[in-house]
This record gives C-alpha cells, sequence and structure tokens, in this order.
C-alpha cells in the first residue's frame, strides 16, 4: 500500500509523462544550452551523461521527489549497515564486505561481514598463489594449466563474463572453460583438448543442490576418475559454495572448499569465493583491482548527495522510461568486444532481481517493474536489432558502455567503435525527417517519384532515449566499477519499487516441476498435468 505522500509522488511522474511533450529530447536542448554539463555526473573518469533522455528539470524534481519520499536515503544506509533488506529469506545483502577496504567494516545481521571476507580472500590469495607457482598440482605431478569452471546462472555468468573480459585484455594466467548448460554437447565442447591430468575443476554452486550443476560436476568427476582414478578427486576438485555438507558428500576435501555466506546472492557473488576462477585465469592483481573498482563505486553510492550518485541516477532515468514514457525493454550497448556477455549477465542480475509483481509486503505492485533488458556489443547490434530501436514504434532505451582508451594496440579499431556509438546515440536523438530524405535523395539524383516513395521508409522520428557511459580505460578496476554500478542501480530501483531485490522465487517453481517431470520421461506412469503436458511427456518419453 503506497503512503499518501508517495503515491503523490508516482501521480506527479505520471502527470509529467501524460504531456504531450513528454518524450521529447531536442526541445531540451535548445531550451538549455547547458543542458549537457547539467546532466553528466562523473565519478572521476566515469561518466554518465542523461543528456539525451526526455528528463526536462521538472521531471528531474519528480525522481528526486519519489527518491525523497520512499526514504531512499535510508534504504542505503540499511542496506550498507547489514539489515535485512531481503525480508522473504532475511537477510542481508553484503556482497559489498568482499571488496572492502582493510580496515573498513561492514556488518551482516551480527556477524562482521568483512572480517570473514578477509580471511576467504586470502585463502584464496594463496590457493591461487600455490596454484600458479606450481605447489599445488594434479595427482600425476602436473602443474595445473587449465580451470573447468562448473556452474550456472550467478555462479556462471559473472565469473565467466569477467575472466572473459579480463583475460582478453591481459592475457590468462591459465585457461579457463566454463560449463553451465546441462547438455552433454556442452560438456563435449568444453573439455575438447583438454588434459584431465592438467585440469583443475571448481564446482561453483552457493546451494550445491542445483541440478544441472550437480549433473555436470557428476560427468567431470567421471572425467577425472576415468582417466586418473578415484584417488584423484581429491586433488582435482575444488569448490565455491555455502553448503559445506553437500560439498563434502560429493567428496570435495575440506582444504578445498572455499565457503561464503547465504548475504552474498548468487547474481551478486563474482566478488566472493565464486570469483576464484577469475583470479586463477587473469592473476591474482587483476582480481584485486576489480575488487577495488567495485569497492570505489560502493563508497561513492554510500556516501555521495543523492543528486549527483550515479546509481542513483541511473536507477531514476529506468523509472522515467519504465514507469513515466511506458518503455518494456531496455537495451545495453558495450562498444567493447570485452564486454559481450555483459548484456547477459545484466539480464540475470536486473531480471531475476527485479521482475517481481508483488511489493516487500506481498501486495501487488500498482506499476510496471523491471524491463526486458537484452543488448549484444556494437558494432554487432547495429547490423541486427537497431533496425527496431530506430525505427520501430516501440521507444527502446539504450545504454551506451565506451571507453575512451582501447585496450588493445588497434587505436584505429577502437576509434571506429567510438564512431559508430556517438552515431547510434546522434542517430536516435536527432532522427531524420521525411522531407530530409527526400531533399537527400533529391540531391543524389534520384527519380523524384522514387525519392517520394521511398522518403517514410528513410525517415528516422528521432528522440529516442539513450545515456551514455564512458570511462578513461576499461580495465580491472573499470570493469568492477561498471558491475557495481548496475548492482546499485538494481538495488535503487528495487527500492523505488517497493519489491525485494534479493530474492528469486519465481525461479523455483519450474525446478520443483522438472524434478517430477524428469522421473515421469524415465519411468512409465505420467501423474496429473494439464492435456498439453502431459502429451509432451507421453511424447518425450524414453520407451
Ligand atoms: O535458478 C536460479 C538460481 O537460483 C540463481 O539465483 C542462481 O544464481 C543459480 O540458480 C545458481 O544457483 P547455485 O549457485 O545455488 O547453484
Amino acid at each position: 500500500m503506497l503512503t499518501p505522500t508517495v503515491k503523490a509522488a508516482w501521480d506527479r511522474i505520471a502527470e509529467l509523462a501524460a504531456r504531450p511533450d513528454a518524450r521529447l529530447i531536442n526541445p531540451l536542448f535548445h531550451a538549455d544550452p547547458q543542458r549537457v554539463e547539467k546532466m553528466c555526473v562523473a565519478l572521476d573518469d566515469l561518466k554518465l551523461d542523461l543528456s539525451k533522455t526526455s528528463i526536462s528539470p521538472e521531471v528531474r524534481a519528480a525522481l528526486f521527489d519519489l527518491a525523497r519520499v520512499t526514504g531512499l536515503d535510508d534504504f542505503r544506509k540499511r542496506l550498507f549497515a547489514g539489515g535485512a533488506v531481503n525480508n522473504t529469506e532475511n537477510r542481508a545483502a553484503m556482497h559489498m564486505a568482499h571488496r572492502a577496504a582493510p580496515g573498513e567494516v561492514l556488518m551482516a545481521g551480527d556477524e562482521d561481514a568483512t572480517a570473514f571476507a578477509w580471511e576467504r580472500r586470502e585463502r584464496m590469495r594463496r590457493f591461487v598463489r600455490d596454484i600458479h607457482g606450481g605447489t599445488l598440482r594434479g595427482s600425476t605431478g602436473l602443474p595445473f594449466t587449465t580451470v573447468l569452471s562448473i556452474g550456472i546462472g550467478g555462479s556462471d555468468l559473472g565469473p565467466s563474463m569477467v575472466t572473459e573480459a579480463l583475460t582478453m585484455a591481459e592475457g590468462e594466467r591459465m585457461q579457463a572453460r566454463f560449463l553451465s548448460n546441462v547438455d552433454g554437447t556442452a560438456f563435449v565442447r568444453e573439455t575438447r583438448g583438454l588434459d584431465p591430468a592438467r585440469t583443475l575443476v571448481l564446482v561453483a554452486s552457493k546451494s550445491f543442490t542445483t541440478q544441472e550443476t550437480a549433473a555436470n560436476a557428476h560427468v567431470a568427476r567421471k572425467w577425472i576418475v576415468d582417466a586418473l582414478g578415484e584417488e584423484a578427486v581429491g586433488a582435482h576438485f575444488a569448490a565455491l559454495s555455502t553448503n559445506l555438507n553437500a560439498t563434502g558428500e560429493f567428496g570435495i576435501l575440506q582444504e578445498r572448499v572455499f565457503g561464503f555466506r547465504p548475504w552474498v546472492g548468487g547474481r551478486f557473488s563474482l566478488w566472493s569465493p565464486v570469483g576464484l576462477v577469475i583470479a586463477l585465469a587473469a592473476g591474482w592483481e587483476q582480481f584485486d583491482r576489480l575488487l577495488a573498482g567495485a569497492h570505489a563505486m560502493d563508497r561513492h553510492f554510500a556516501e555521495a548527495d543523492l543528486e549527483r550518485n550515479l546509481p542513483v541516477l541511473l536507477a531514476l532515468a529506468g523509472v522515467w522510461h519504465v514507469n513515466g514514457l511506458g518503455c518494456t525493454a531496455q537495451c545495453i550497448l558495450p562498444y567493447d568486444d570485452r564486454l559481450r556477455r555483459f548484456p547477459a549477465f545484466l539480464q540475470q542480475l536486473e531480471m531475476e532481481s527485479n521482475g517481481k509483481g508483488v511489493t516487500r509486503e506481498g501486495y501487488p505492485v500498482g506499476h510496471a517493474t523491471c524491463p526486458v533488458i537484452f543488448g549484444e556489443p556494437g558494432t554487432n547490434a547495429q547490423h541486427s536489432f537497431m533496425q527496431m530501436i530506430h525505427q520501430g514504434p516501440a521507444v527502446i532505451p539504450v545504454d551506451f558502455i565506451l571507453a575512451h582508451f582501447a585496450m588493445s594496440h588497434r587505436a584505429d579499431a577502437h576509434r571506429m567503435l567510438s564512431a559508430n556509438a556517438i552515431a547510434q546515440a546522434e542517430a536516435l536523438l536527432c532522427g531524420k525527417t521525411a522531407i530530409q530524405a527526400e531533399m537527400e535523395m533529391l540531391q543524389s539524383g534520384m527519380d523524384p517519384a522514387q525519392a517520394a516513395f521511398l522518403a517514410p521508409h528513410r525517415a528516422f522520428p528521432g528522440d529516442r532515449p539513450s545515456i551514455f557511459i564512458t570511462m578513461e580505460h576499461l580495465d580491472a578496476f573499470g570493469i568492477g566499477r561498471l558491475i557495481a554500478l548496475y548492482e546499485h542501480k538494481v538495488a535503487v530501483q528495487g527500492h523505488l519499487w517497493g519489491i525485494n531485490s534479493f530474492d528469486q522465487w519465481g525461479v523455483e517453481f519450474g525446478k520443483v516441476l522438472a524434478d517430477g517431470i524428469l522421473a515421469e520421461l524415465s519411468g512409465a506412469r505420467i501423474y496429473d498435468h494439464d492435456p498439453s503436458t502431459s502429451a509432451l511427456i507421453a511424447h518425450l518419453h524414453d520407451v
């Protein structure tokens, strides 16, 4: 139930959004020559440019009013104080402890989360040192050259995305392979060419009960045992989990289990022991810089005024687009191949966190929540779905992500990427009228009838919103800071929408049904389902 002040704040946003000019962006630049400076906010070299949105000074005031009356400031304090912001599981969301600075104290409930996290970090550092240094070797005495990481969802998307991003630029200390899907062909693909004697297998699962991960871990175990014998399991396996009983039952030695706490959510866990694969593949220094970057964003989010706070601004812009303008999708375009899995990572981060239909108290939310998140690295997207974003009837806001300096030696290629990113945002903003399009075609010598026919097809509506996120280097520090920016954006939006961003009950139902159907597919008896499901089971059933 909304309090009268919160309802009034939402009503004000709706009222501004109902104005005929609510979607227009270009007139805002004419009205205020200082708009660009006013709508850009920076944390050191990380800059958020919100000028190409239809957020007018009045809209901005209304959004900050919503932040104020919903108690965003208190929420931020409660989050960092380790309060049970995850109210359906009665837990803190204290992933920030794993990237805290020395001496900093963050609590999760009654536990000193930073003391725990530092102890874990030191164990991880020593393990990485011993693997890289060859003190810890495979069962035949050969050093490990490959790490095979098995996990799914938050136990895969973050670690694999970051590992790829860091090793692409800096080279790899160890080869990393990632197995997430429970599909025999995925196992074949990910182990192709690997020597079991030189492979360290990490089983990453917060719960250690996830069906796909358990199945893949057992296949990997067999792969190791077949090649090296049962006694090799101890040397070749390590686990990253909160479920120490289950890791023991699987046969993973206690000293090879890197436990963490339930106050780290799966999709927020890459900073915790779940990120061990990142450190093994990219090196400890890179992992450390990644954590430092995320920590810089934590401090900024915790301390900066709401008006200059990057995660808050990014979240409020999203609220304007979703709740004001009715946008149902959000596009993410990293103009950097190292972040090619970043949109997939954000899909889980945003949609699993904020794809909720009831409030924290269990009432239906009275408004839209998380939009569909999708994206691709630029410029690939330009040659596929950008057509729709430029000319389709639905307005889809875009986040452009771009570093100033290339991490590769190809400065020319990076300039091309930058030019394309800037051009896309300009095209979305400025558009092109049918008359302009027709004039251009006439000037190029086209037949007038043909030019008139083509003009509406070659016109662009313009006034399409985008946000530009730039930084100097997209190095480990920059990537850590970027991920934490979106993590906190998600938390802010969840707060504004009145939902719990830190649980994920929506994924449970299908998991339970799948367990039953699995038994039915391999057994004779088919239980009571709807007719369509029963027919499918009968069709796909082993006879
Ligand atoms: O099914 C969704 C989910 O629970 C995610 O929240 C989580 O990241 C993923 O499964 C993997 O879970 P676990 O790390 O416990 O194996």
